[in-house]
């Protein structure tokens, strides 16, 4: 029986690869795809995800805007990493993809109301409408089985030191989703940098021939170049203390949250307290991580530690297959 799952995400390359790998995987059923503001400005998150279900011919899944800023905080976001338009790369067609004319909190509200069985939410942007979301609505509690999130890290963030990006734009929203109570899995950054974008990869994604996978080809060979052009490993560090975040090769963070969806033995975890901070004027937005049990504090999430490196590209790679070969019989448009 495939899991219903709603994708909250602020696309984003690697929300866009999230995306096909949760529509391209048979052990998923995508309710709904549901946008919020984060790499780039909700308008920007919201045409992306509108443009890669147009080239992928995803017309049988509700795309929903939601919050086009932080709880409290100032919008950050991260051209930088995924060019002005949050997908830089390929020329997009128009999309024709509607936009579902409910937003995207009440909508993961009526659809978990809704559901006759559990549904995971799989959040792989900043947290805000999923804050919203069991803040109006408590009883979704409930009704989840799971939250499935790529954000955080238990040792260095990607952001600041101390912080990833996905928490560090709205770390009260991280609160909030961490102290909820439901069961939840952190997709960190310590399990996402095993998942580099390598050559091999690429060619891998280029064989398979289809216009889908050149699209996705030239999406990750963007977003390849905009993590080289800001790679500046610092000198003399040892290895083992640099996470090398800014190794040649890119990370594809939120694909690896999905695949923990589809195959939680390709992304092992173990149980932990984590807290975020909301306070700290250089810590905001980090996950402080205790894997050591405590007394009257118990553990609230599993935190993602090995990723089965070669099943998780086998998992990405025939799931743009399969997608790109029906988008070619139902006419999904690429530019
Ligand atoms: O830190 C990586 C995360 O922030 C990813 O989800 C990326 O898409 C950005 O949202
Ligand atoms: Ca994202």
């Amino acid at each position: 029986m495939p899991r219903k799952v709603i994708l909250d995400c602020d696309p984003g390359h690697d929300d866009a690869v999230a995306i096909l790998l949760a529509y391209g995987n048979p052990e998923v059923e995508l309710l709904a795809i549901t946008t919020v503001a984060g790499n780039q400005t909700l308008d920007r998150t919201t045409l992306n995800a509108r443009r890669v279900c147009t080239v992928a011919g995803i017309r049988d899944v509700p795309v929903a805007a939601g919050c086009d800023r932080p709880l409290l905080r100032e919008l950050i976001t991260a051209a930088h990493v995924h060019g002005e338009s949050g997908l830089d790369g390929p020329s997009w067609p128009e999309p024709d993809v509607p936009l579902a004319d409910v937003h995207a909190v009440d909508l993961i509200i009526d659809l978990l109301l809704a559901s006759d069985r559990e549904v995971t939410l799989l959040p792989t942007g900043p947290l805000t409408n999923i804050a919203l979301a069991v803040r109006r609505e408590p009883r979704i509690v409930s009704r989840v089985q799971e939250v499935v999130l790529m954000g955080g890290s238990a040792t260095r963030g990607n952001q600041t030191p101390a912080a990833e990006f996905n928490v560090l734009v709205d770390p009260e929203a991280a609160a909030i989703v961490f102290e909820a109570g439901w069961p939840l899995t952190m997709v960190g950054l310590d399990l996402t940098r095993q998942a580099r974008v390598t050559p091999e990869v690429l060619n891998r994604l280029l064989r398979l021939g289809s216009p889908l996978s050149r699209v996705v080809v030239q999406m990750l060979e963007a977003y390849r170049d905009h993590h080289r052009r800001q790679s500046v490993d610092p000198p003399g560090l040892h290895p083992g203390i640099w996470p090398g975040e800014l190794e040649r090769e890119p990370p594809l963070h939120d694909p690896c949250a999905v695949a923990r969806v589809i195959e939680p033995t390709c992304v092992e975890c173990v149980e932990a307290f984590v807290a975020v901070e909301t306070q700290g004027r250089w810590t905001s937005g980090m996950t402080v991580t205790d894997f050591r049990p405590s007394p009257g504090r118990p553990f609230n999430a599993r935190v993602a530690t090995r990723l089965d490196v070669d099943r998780f590209w086998d998992l990405v790679v025939s799931a743009v297959e399969r997608v790109g070969l029906d988008a070619a019989r139902s006419g999904g448009s690429t530019a």
